[in-house]
């Protein structure tokens, strides 16, 4: 067996997230591979199709939930296009886990906010339910979370039951002139929202994941509420190929984001090229 084999995974479920966004769950075939799986809240896999070829997305679902994964993955080329195709009961590749993580275990004891944009609540939506199913462990609990529009919103249903819950503050937020007349959330950019919502840095860290221009503007909000570079945490999708760090193919200068990534800190970051 080499290190590029994968595992075979049954779909035991599919959502349609947003028209261009679909959710799936995962169960190794091998009893022995699904009852030894394990992994921590920021690692990734490489999802394949046969005939298609592979694609990288994080592990959407969280450790404390072990039998099964979960990716979310958004329509964009080729094998997305051929996963779009499967359907429950079918066969799909997996290998992994690869990475570092969220060193979710230092942060007992703090406050944690959560700052997503689009398809990037998939990554921190696997760390907020790693701690939602730790609660007592940690403080109060942020979630900053918004979408381009109203149908662009990914996990509508999981979003709801954090809005519902008291021990977690959850608010939703569509672009201006993504919302519809039934919209009750927010009207505004997430780097906006989070400075209005300013949630409190004493003790605390951020996990920021979304779209580039969203991490652009919300880091210096997260500074201004005073978060240091070392207490922001956030995740980097440079194009992959072999995932361990033996291709070359998503390197930043010296740093190889598949294996010493792809979770990094502010400070990590600014240490950088500035080329991701
Ligand atoms: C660690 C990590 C985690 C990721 N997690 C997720 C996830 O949870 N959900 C998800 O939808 N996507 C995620 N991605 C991005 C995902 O890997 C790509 O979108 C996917 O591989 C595209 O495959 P494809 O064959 O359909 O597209 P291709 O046919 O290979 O490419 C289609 C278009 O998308 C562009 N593209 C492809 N990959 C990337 C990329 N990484 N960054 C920017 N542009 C790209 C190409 O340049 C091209 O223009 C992640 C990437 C990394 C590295
Ligand atoms: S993806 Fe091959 S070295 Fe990182």
């Amino acid at each position: 067996m080499t290190i590029y084999q994968p595992d075979l995974v049954t779909v035991v479920d599919v959502i349609d997230e947003t028209p261009d966004t679909r959710s799936l769950r995962l169960e190794f075939q091998d009893e022995a591979t699904r009852e030894a799986f394990g992994f921590h809240s920021g690692q990734f896999g490489e999802y394949s199709v046969f005939g298609a070829g592979e694609a990288t997305f994080c592990i959407a679902s969280p450790p404390t939930r072990p039998g099964a994964i979960e990716c979310c993955f958004k329509l964009v080329g080729k094998v997305t296009t051929a996963l779009r195709e499967v359907d429950i009961g079918d066969t799909i590749g997996f290998r992994g886990p690869y990475g570092n993580w969220f060193p979710v275990d230092e942060w007992r004891g703090k406050d944690v906010v959560f700052v997503a944009g689009g398809i990037g609540l998939a990554p921190v939506r696997c760390v907020i339910w790693n701690i939602l199913d730790r609660r007592d462990e940690f403080g109060d609990l942020t979630i900053v979370y918004g979408a381009r529009t109203v149908q662009d919103l990914v996990y509508k249903r999981e979003l709801q039951e954090w809005q519902a819950r008291d021990d977690v503050t959850t608010v939703v937020t569509v672009d201006p002139g993504g919302e519809t007349p039934e919209w009750e959330g927010r009207v505004g950019f997430v780097p906006t929202v989070l400075a209005e919502v300013a949630p409190s840095a004493a003790n605390a860290v951020a996990v920021i994941c979304g779209p580039p221009v969203m991490i652009k503007f919300s880091f210096p909000v997260l500074e201004k509420l005073g978060f240091a570079d070392d207490a922001v945490y956030t995740t980097l999708e440079m194009r992959m190929k072999c995932g361990v760090g033996k291709c070359g193919r998503c390197n930043i200068g010296s740093v190889y984001v598949c294996k010493d990534g792809p979770v990094f800190t502010a400070a990590q970051l600014k240490k950088l090229p500035a080329e991701y």
